[in-house]
């Protein structure tokens, strides 16, 4: 059996290229991968998604325990069935959403209780309980389950919240054990501290993961703060697993982050601000709601490969969301996903040809030129 692998092909400073093999599929590094979050990346049929370049999809344990529960896809053969996506599905480990979304959180030793933001029904994760989920959802690659303290916050918060990750990564290791095909990435916290990030390191490293996340950062702490982060927090990081930035980010966050060593991303941007009538392009934000593309004959993006660009004017595509049609997500969405997967692609071939600097360079100057 095909085991879970991670090779890399080329480094160019210290961005990198290569591929994970798993049982499921190859995923081409640095990847982006589309959130999924409730069994279904919003207003995109799978082949769809694949059709834009994603190698690899995210889905949240945290929203499917609450509905429709692991039990309930496990029952139904699993996660990849149940939503017709046969590559591989990378899970979080709900700690995170749980902070974000549930209420009357709870947080002890042993994991965390809430009420579920649906319908108020009580719930525990702890380290053991989302490595069960994750394992009834078919996750290929699974997250540790980690608590992420909210920005700012004292030193001492944050050392301890480490910590307790920390102790929970050993649990998560444990409970995990040793699943051939499938892969445990573990996840660093610290907050903005150096001496603190290189502690979680450690700590992981002592514990040996399959791959090692940088968790707590795109918290509200800014780019540059997080471009700080990153300028030590990969080099901590073990060179020969993938390395996964929790949670980002805008384009210029995406190509920051792979200059600085990062391997993998997700983010709900490019399908969220589709649904909100915000496109990516190589020139910047376009707003589709504005009323100067409503006699505009010209496709968003010439450029572009999508359908959206492909088929229509931007002045149709002001008028479905003017319209709230249903089409509208789906057109823009498919651009958005479609834009940042053309991203990540144009970035493997620059890392590969040793060209990443001139790169990054073409990318921020073409963001100057205005008229979009
Ligand atoms: N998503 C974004 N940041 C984080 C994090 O720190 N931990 C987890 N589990 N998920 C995240
Ligand atoms: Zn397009």
């Amino acid at each position: 059996m095909q085991r879970f692998s991670f090779a890399r092909t080329a480094t160019d400073g210290k961005a990198r290229t290569g591929v994970i093999s798993t049982p499921r599929g190859d995923i081409r590094t640095p990847a982006f991968m589309p959130v999924g979050t409730a069994a279904t990346v919003k207003a995109m049929m799978p082949a769809s998604v694949r059709e834009t370049g994603a190698d690899i999809l995210l889905g949240n344990t945290y929203h499917l325990m609450l509905r429709p529960t692991a039990e309930r896809i496990d029952r139904l053969g699993g996660l990849h069935k149940f939503m017709n996506w046969e590559r591989p599905i990378l899970t979080d480990s709900g700690g995170f959403q749980v902070m974000s979304l549930a209420a009357l959180r709870k947080l002890t030793e042993r994991g965390v209780t809430f009420k579920s933001h649906i319908d108020g029904s009580k719930h525990e994760i702890t380290p053991e309980r989302s490595m069960e989920i994750q394992k009834l959802l078919g996750s290929d690659i699974v997250m540790c389950f980690d608590e992420c303290p909210a920005l700012p916050a004292d030193r001492k918060t944050i050392s301890d919240s480490m910590q307790l990750s920390m102790r929970w990564a050993a649990r998560s290791r444990d409970a995990f054990g040793d699943r051939p095909g499938y892969a445990l990435f573990g996840i660093q916290q610290g907050g903005l501290e150096e001496d603190l990030r290189a502690q979680s390191a450690a700590a992981l490293q002592d514990i040996g993961f399959d791959g090692y996340a940088v968790g707590g950062l795109a918290v509200g702490e800014g780019q540059a703060a997080m471009f700080r982060v990153l300028d030590f927090a990969p080099d901590q990081l073990p060179q020969d697993k993938p390395r996964y930035l929790m949670g980002v980010g805008k384009p210029d966050d995406i190509v920051g982050a792979v200059a600085r060593g990062i391997d993998m991303m997700d983010c709900v941007l490019p399908s969220r601000s589709g649904r909100t009538g915000q496109a990516f392009t190589r020139h910047g934000v376009v707003n589709i709601k504005n009323a100067r593309h409503a006699d505009d004959p010209r496709p968003l993006d010439a450029a572009c490969r999508c359908p959206a660009c492909r088929d229509y004017s931007r002045a149709y595509l002001h008028h479905v969301f003017r319209s709230q049609e249903i089409i509208s997500s789906m057109l823009m969405t498919w651009h958005n996903l479609t834009y940042y997967q053309d991203l990540m692609s144009a970035m493997r071939a620059a890392i590969a040809q040793g060209t990443f600097a001139d790169w990054q360079d073409a990318f921020h100057a073409a963001r100057e030129e205005g008229d979009i």
